[in-house]
């Protein structure tokens, strides 16, 4: 039987992929785009179509399928939105889906992965909340424009630490429990990286890394959304949801340091140093260094 990784395109979903394959787990692939997958994977692994707004695309995707690794797509601000393909798995025999959440989410019922867990949960089917702190790829990924082309970070956090996380490490976690799916089900893990950082260390950082001059900017919520919105042209819930987020963030939400990545996974997690080196030409435009 297989794992299947939804948004295995994505950010985590690739990492978990990956991290699958190393410890000899089949896994089939799955989003809505058919060529982002080819890009990634070519012909090594199975991808199929899924898309969680079409449920006559749930069957197909869960045939052979005893795991499941499940991400909220950023742009889906609804939790509704995944009701449909939860409740498609309560018929299907899955022993444990792997839900990619949110830190603090326990105590936060405004981002739709609340309820996501809660609906998990109800549903009967064994599962394992991921919950990880900020991805270190939102800055290697969405703001490297503005790092590349301005040498700025416009993230409006305030002077908040966060305890950033590398979504490789996140894959890892995630693969480790779909592995063992029964010594892990009902079970919930807040996984961050090993230390509080603010943006303006951040940029510290990738000012190191790039040797070049990166200011943090320090946005407020409405320059934020007006740049993201109107400039850049990002979907308005998803900018809406980090603006949620970013509140919770300068509220303290996001510097807490846990152990539990290395307590799932035996090593330590990366730190933004580390990562910062690994995805050097994410930060540059390809002209220096
Ligand atoms: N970024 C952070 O710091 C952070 C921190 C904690 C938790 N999270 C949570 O992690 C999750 C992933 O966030 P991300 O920003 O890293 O996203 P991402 O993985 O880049 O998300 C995009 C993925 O979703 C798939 N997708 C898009 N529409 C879909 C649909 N209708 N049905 C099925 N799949 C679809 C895409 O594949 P196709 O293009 O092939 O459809 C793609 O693989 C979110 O729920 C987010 O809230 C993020």
């Amino acid at each position: 039987m297989k794992s299947l990784v939804t948004g295995a395109s994505g950010n985590v979903g690739r990492y978990v992929v990956e991290e699958l394959r190393n410890m000899g787990e089949e896994v089939v692939a799955a989003g809505t785009d058919e060529s982002k997958l080819f890009k990634l994977f070519g012909n090594e692994i199975d991808t199929v179509i899924l898309d969680f707004k079409k449920p006559e695309t749930f069957k197909n995707a869960l045939q052979n399928v005893d795991r499941v690794f499940l991400m909220r797509p950023p742009h889906l601000g609804n939790p509704e939105d995944l009701y449909p393909f939860i409740d498609h798995m309560k018929s299907c025999d899955v022993k444990l889906v792997c839900f990619l959440s949110l830190m603090g989410i326990e105590k936060n019922p405004i981002p739709p992965h609340h309820k996501i867990e809660k609906l998990i949960e109800r549903s009967g089917i064994p599962y394992s909340h991921i919950r990880p702190g900020f991805f270190m790829q939102n800055l290697s990924g969405v703001h490297s424009k503005e790092i590349i082309e301005n040498n700025e970070i416009l993230i409006p956090a305030g002077k908040s630490k966060t305890s950033f996380i590398d979504a490789k490490d996140i894959g890892l976690s995630v693969a480790t429990v779909l592995h063992e799916a029964e010594k892990y089900k009902n079970t919930t893990y807040t996984i961050t990286g090993p230390e509080s950082l603010s943006y303006f260390d951040i940029a510290e950082i990738l000012s190191q890394a790039t040797e070049r001059n990166i200011i943090y900017r320090n946005p407020s919520f409405i320059k934020y959304w007006l740049y993201y919105v109107n400039i850049r042209g990002l979907d308005k819930q998803y900018v809406n949801v980090t603006i949620a987020l970013y509140f919770m963030t300068r509220m303290g939400a996001s510097k807490m340091v846990t152990n539990e990545f290395e307590q799932l996974t035996g090593r330590p997690p990366h730190s933004f140093k580390e990562f910062a080196a690994d995805n050097i030409d994410s930060f540059m435009d390809g002209k220096e260094k």
